[in-house]
């Protein structure tokens, strides 16, 4: 079954093809964040806009990349929510047109399940059951995954997502959108002996997760440091490096109780946050430890794309589950919502 893939929750476009016989066939990403930059985030008009620019010019250089015809697609699945509205609109309609017009079934696909699934896209084989961590710019969540749609939530953040952290941790520090990357970039030269940030919520039990301190403990010590006209390069990455130890030293410590009180041995990290290299050294180390293992989406794959949505829908479409003809755009859908694949 080949199913095209298609991804417009909010600032990348995203389309790929995913056969389930031979894998992923092509992928294409096209991102906003330039047009963005200049706001220093999303701006959700101008996304949608560009998200209907950009789609189909995609969906053909997908075709292309494979040497596919519109007429060769099975099914056809999409980014239902969460997300934004607008952007999450020019998504499903276009999938439900083109579906339409080819006479094939659609389906709509929880952006958060994606992210889930996406290290399965990798070579290495990864079976459930599972602990999820999710990082994203809306979401930081532990989940146990027993099954596609069989999800309990373990924790979540309070506030925060951590991936939203990041970048408004990278505004503090006059950084560019997104801040995940910029902010991990200037830790590299950045003393981890200067400053030690606050890890919240971690000397209580619990899965769950608060950002927002850590943020004002960054912008108080910014501020001092900009009032004594101290901030200069290096005061800036040895603030981006406590940072960022900060929040990657709370999210090992939840993952360290969420494998120990499921018992589980394996862990998935995906969502944009997962990226970050300095995470996934920590994370080794820890399961490690534990004789577990954690699995990774390869790069590219971590922050949103179209081989994710084709991926997830695929999973869902083989188990016969099939949409009505109403689109889907729900800008909030909490993943625990979500059921195993019904036919
Ligand atoms: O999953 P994603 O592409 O979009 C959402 O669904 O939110 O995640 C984007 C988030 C942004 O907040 C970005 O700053 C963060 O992921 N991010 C990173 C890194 N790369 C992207 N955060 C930390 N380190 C990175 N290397
Ligand atoms: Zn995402």
């Amino acid at each position: 079954m080949r199913v095209l893939g298609i991804e417009t929750s909010c600032d990348e476009t995203g389309v790929a093809l995913y056969d389930t016989d031979a894998g992923l066939l092509a992928d294409a990403l096209y991102s906003q964040v330039a047009m963005h930059a200049d706001f220093g985030g999303v701006v959700p008009e101008l996304a949608s806009r560009d998200h209907t620019r950009k789609l189909l010019p995609l969906v053909d250089e997908v075709l292309g990349q494979a040497a596919h015809e519109r007429s060769d697609l099975d099914a056809i699945a999409y980014t239902a929510g969460p997300g934004l509205v607008g952007a999450l609109m020019v998504g499903a309609a276009t999938a439900h047109g083109m579906a339409k017009g080819l006479g094939i079934p659609v389906l709509g696909v929880h952006h958060m399940e994606g992210h889930l699934m996406a290290p399965m896209l990798e070579g290495d084989r990864l079976d459930f059951p599972f602990v999820a961590l999710l990082v994203s710019g809306g979401h930081t969540q532990l989940v146990a995954v027993s099954g596609l749609g069989d999800y309990r939530l373990l924790g979540e953040s309070v506030d925060d997502a951590a991936g939203e952290a990041f970048d408004k941790a990278a505004k503090m520090l006059e950084l560019d959108y997104p801040g995940g990357p910029a902010i991990a970039r200037l830790a590299e030269q950045g003393n981890p002996e200067r400053f030690r940030f606050p890890r919240p919520m971690t000397d209580r039990p619990g899965l769950d997760f608060s950002f927002s301190g850590l943020k004002t403990h960054t912008l108080t010590t910014a501020n001092a440091l900009r009032d004594a006209e101290a901030l200069d390069t290096q005061a800036r990455a040895d603030i981006a490096r406590a940072f960022e130890e900060a929040v990657v030293d709370t999210l090992v410590i939840k993952c360290r109780r969420a494998l120990d009180d499921t018992g589980l041995k394996r862990l998935v990290v995906a969502g944009g946050v997962s990226a970050n290299a300095r995470l996934r050294q920590r994370l080794d180390e820890a399961v490690t430890k534990r004789q577990a293992r954690a699995y990774y989406p390869r790069n590219r794959f971590c922050t949103d794309n179209g081989a994710m949505i084709a991926y997830a829908g695929a999973q869902r479409l083989l188990a016969g589950e099939r949409d009505g003809s109403a689109m889907l755009a729900l800008p909030r859908w909490p993943l625990t919502d979500l059921h195993p694949p019904t036919s």
